[in-house]
């Protein structure tokens, strides 16, 4: 086929899917599991379709969903159905809803700032709040800031969560489970059902009357890659939601359980696969551009070792077979097997590779994946102190890379795939390396920059992510509030509160920005968003852990106790 015909081909196919829709609208009485597209509006929709995006018009998601969507909304404040909140309706809300069980924290006038940022950025649907804007700041180029993305949700939902206000983050979690549904295409491909969408964004028709929800599955991303993070964090902001509520009637829900499963089905099906972590192409999480993580980047496996864990605690068990729970109790143990050794980066492991051989066969051969010495960067051999470690960034054939990510190692703490002397371990490479990792603003995304040539080759001479700016070695204060919880979990809240206290000098002052630039963070980023949503509500997280710190037990999961533990070494635990 010549490339116009599978372009024909595409086209066709999206045309399709509208028809179908609008056909099926007449007589559709859908429900939330039906594997059919939603009522679509014509014109709306062929232009979303032609960007791979899918629209979901009224909400035509079956009585149950309705009825869950209005009990989770009935105890909002809903000013202004279908709108963002403005600045004075923000100010009136204030005083019953902003910080219930933070009193003190209200005397803060930066931590009123940020609330009332964070309620600015409220996305409502049918009167309900339904999440957060990626961006306030719109000044520039939109790009898909103004969406709700669901990675840059969680702190927010945790926020609102820790704040005793769970509507949102119960509405947000239907919402995205109704997306789920969705059929999605990238040209003439199909994605598969558990797929979470990167984004959404509500439109809203005044003259017709309508809402609309369209999706974004990385069909319209730059780079068209299908968010692998999304699905992880849906699961780990559910049993965020169940841990901070005490409710079990939404996990318990049918349609969420179907959820779980098709999401975790995407990971735990058979293939050709000899290790138990998740084949990744480049950008498929948080660092959503080429920056050369693809294969196992360590930020998706931490994320699905949490995703498995939480699934674990809220799954019903079904009759017969070894069923889901069996596939995940084999997967969390070779999971945690293989990361804890093959990932894991100390000074003795650093000198164990360094002295390895090559090319050996068998069983035996203590190189195992033919890493050539030659390949460790010069970098790694002062970076590593005498006391400290952290899992590497990627690990597979004759590969490691040995950056370090922020993201992979702060999750790695808070489900336990870390042993506690890894944790302590990590915490003490943050303490010795303070002046790279964290700076003047917290905290790097990864560590260290590539540079020049390297820089060409591995992201493809990607303009934002040049030397020590964006995800190449920027620093990120949304990463604070996942710093905070692994100190705290380590014991250390005097690390979180030093790096609390270095954003709290500029961050309000900046305009609360996406990230920062330079070698210790010292400049706002070359195009940093400010107003960032995940900025201030990792602030007002970390903030809020730091004054009850009890509020760890929502997104933290203490080591199970193993069956049957093959002990290695004392770091390295089956
Ligand atoms: C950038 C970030 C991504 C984030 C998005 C919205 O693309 O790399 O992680 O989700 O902005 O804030």
């Amino acid at each position: 086929m010549s490339s116009s015909d599978l372009q024909k081909e595409a086209d066709r196919s999206d045309f399709q899917t509208i028809f179908n829709a609008i056909e099926n609208a007449a007589t559709d009485s859908p429900k939330l599991r039906e594997r059919r597209p939603y009522q679509i509006d014509r014109q709306r929709s062929c232009e979303d379709s032609m960007m791979g995006e899918f629209v979901n018009q009224n909400d035509s998601a079956g009585p149950q969903f309705l009825e869950s969507l209005k009990t989770a909304g009935s105890t909002e404040i809903v000013a202004s159905p279908s709108k963002q909140l403005t600045p004075s309706a923000c100010k009136q809300l204030t005083p019953s809803a902003s910080w219930g069980c933070h009193a003190s924290l209200n005397q803060n006038p930066m931590v009123v700032e940020a609330w009332e940022t964070l309620r600015k950025s409220i996305v409502y649907f049918q009167g309900n709040m339904v999440g957060t804007v990626a961006a306030l700041d719109l000044s520039d180029d939109t790009l898909n800031y103004d969406q709700v993305f669901v990675r840059d949700f969680v702190p927010s939902g945790l926020a609102f969560l820790m704040n005793k206000e769970p509507a949102i983050v119960k509405n947000f979690l239907l919402r995205t489970l109704g997306l789920q549904s969705l059929v999605k295409h990238v040209d003439c491909f199909t994605l598969g059902q558990g797929v979470m969408p990167a984004s959404f964004k509500i439109l809203h028709n005044p003259a017709r009357g309508t809402e609309a929800t369209i999706a974004d599955f990385g069909g319209s991303a730059i780079g068209r890659v299908a968010p692998v993070d999304s699905g992880f964090w849906w699961i780990i902001m559910l049993n965020a939601y169940t841990k901070a509520t005490g409710d079990y009637s939404l996990s318990e829900m049918p349609d969420c359980q179907t959820g779980m499963r098709l999401i975790l089905s995407l990971c735990l099906s058979e293939g050709f696969d000899n290790f138990p972590t998740l084949l990744c192409t480049d950008g498929c999480c948080m660092v959503d551009r080429r920056m050369g993580i693809y294969g196992y980047p360590i930020e998706i496996q931490a994320l699905f070792f949490m995703a498995l864990r939480c699934a674990r605690r809220l799954l019903r068990a079904e009759g017969g077979g070894e069923g889901f729970i069996g596939m995940i109790d084999k997967r969390l143990r070779a999971l945690r097997y293989h990361l804890r050794n093959y990932f894991w980066l100390d000074f003795q492991k650093l000198n164990n590779i360094y002295r390895y051989k090559m090319e050996e066969y068998s069983h035996t051969a203590v190189n195992k994946f033919n890493v050539n010495p030659e390949s460790i960067p010069d970098w790694i051999f002062d970076f590593m102190p005498t006391n400290g470690g952290y899992f590497i960034g990627n690990v597979s054939p004759a590969r490691m890379d040995f950056r370090w990510f922020a993201l992979g190692n702060c999750m790695a703490i808070l489900s336990s795939l870390a042993t506690s002397e890894q944790s302590k371990a990590i915490m003490d490479l943050i303490e010795e390396r303070w002046e790279e990792l964290v700076g003047e603003m917290p905290l790097k995304v990864s560590y260290p920059a590539l540079e020049s040539h390297e820089w060409r080759i591995v992201t493809g001479c990607d303009p934002k992510n040049t030397r020590w700016s964006y995800h190449n070695g920027g620093s990120w204060p949304v990463l604070l509030w996942s710093l905070t919880a692994a100190c705290i979990k380590t014991g250390r809240p005097h690390i979180a509160k030093r790096a609390l206290e270095l954003a709290e000098s500029r961050i309000c002052r900046d305009g609360w920005p996406e990230y920062y630039d330079g070698k210790t963070g010292r400049y706002v980023g070359k195009q940093s968003r400010k107003f960032q949503t995940w900025s201030v509500a990792g602030y007002l997280v970390s903030k809020m852990m730091l004054e009850d710190p009890s509020h760890l037990g929502i997104v933290s999961l203490e080591e199970e106790k193993q069956k049957s533990t093959l002990v290695r070494s004392t770091t390295f635990n089956c």
